[in-house]
């Protein structure tokens, strides 16, 4: 904890997406919305890159909190490698690895499946670990025509666009967030995902405190950290006391001026700082198959 504090870089606040960097030494990054994304030109992720480039890579993440990447040819091995100059790889606590693969799962839904899909409510990635992921690289291995669509939102816009009072208010509260709501003997895995590797267990009933607001240990910018998948409640209150003002703060932290929507093709890539972002996977290509593959990287606990 104290050493992820000093590391915090000094921050301008308040936050403001117009004072994104645009230009970089490496590649091109075009923004796609205003309030956060770019898609990054001229790199192929799956080469050995120089330390200058992945510098720029990170910087791009902390300056436009998920970024794009077009027509990439990405084995298991390559997205791997790519995802390991970020750090440390998680495995996920539910999801089985690929075969020979721990570190990546297979997001997948068949043409013939309905119902709720994988990601398929507005999160950040893992917020039921004590030290949530920081980022998660995501890549399209079979994309539907059309539909599928990810969407992502700016949480430090999220935080800045409230009043004072309610900042002043959530700044000294915790949740309570547990994956019980997708992975526990009743979740959403039981009934939906057939055709994941999913496997529940007891951790799915653990819960963790975060921080409502989080400081982001890089940029030093605080952001909302709460979510549909994984918050359950607020610290010393009860899920009935806690519903109306979650519920307020999920839809808050999701209103459209804060988001970006990418479309997938396949080789596309998107890599997200969970620390500032959440992301929500559309759920609008019913009798289409749709496969991406996720690596995690490992994060911090939140301040
Ligand atoms: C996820 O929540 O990691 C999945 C996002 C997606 O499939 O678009």
């Amino acid at each position: 904890m104290v050493q992820q504090r000093e590391k915090i870089i000094e921050s301008k606040t308040p936050y403001s997406s117009a004072n994104r960097r645009m230009e970089y030494d490496h590649f091109k990054v075009s923004p796609v919305s205003g309030a956060l994304g770019a898609e990054i030109e001229g790199v192929d992720i799956s080469s050995s890159l120089s330390d200058g480039v992945v510098a720029d890579i990170r910087q791009a993440l902390l300056d436009h909190l998920v970024i794009f990447f077009r027509d990439q040819d990405l084995s298991p091995e390559a997205q791997i490698a790519f995802s390991k100059q970020f750090g440390e790889l998680d495995e996920h606590d539910f999801v089985k690895g690929m075969k020979g693969y721990p570190e990546l799962i297979r997001l997948v839904r068949e043409a013939d499946e309905a119902g709720r899909n994988f990601g398929g409510v507005w999160h950040s990635d893992v917020t039921h670990q004590e030290s949530p992921a920081l980022g998660s690289v995501l890549y399209g291995v079979d994309v539907p025509p059309y539909g599928g669509d990810t969407l992502f939102a700016n949480q430090y816009m999220a935080y800045e666009a409230l009043s004072s009072g309610m900042k002043e208010m959530l700044d000294g509260m915790i949740a309570i967030h547990s994956a019980i709501g997708p992975f526990g003997p009743q979740g959403r895995s039981k009934v939906y995902w057939r055709n994941m590797d999913v496997e529940t267990n007891e951790k799915a009933l653990e819960e963790v405190e975060h921080p409502v607001v989080r400081t982001h240990p890089e940029t030093g910018y605080k952001g909302l950290f709460v979510n549909g998948t994984f918050t359950l409640r607020f610290k010393g209150m009860t899920e009935e006391e806690s519903e109306p003002l979650l519920k307020f703060l999920f839809r808050h932290s999701s209103q459209e001026p804060l988001t970006c929507r990418f479309r997938w093709k396949k080789g596309s890539v998107a890599f997200w700082d969970n620390r500032s972002v959440m992301h929500y996977a559309l759920n609008d290509y019913g009798g289409y198959r749709r496969e991406m593959r996720r690596s995690t990287i490992a994060g911090d606990r939140p301040f």
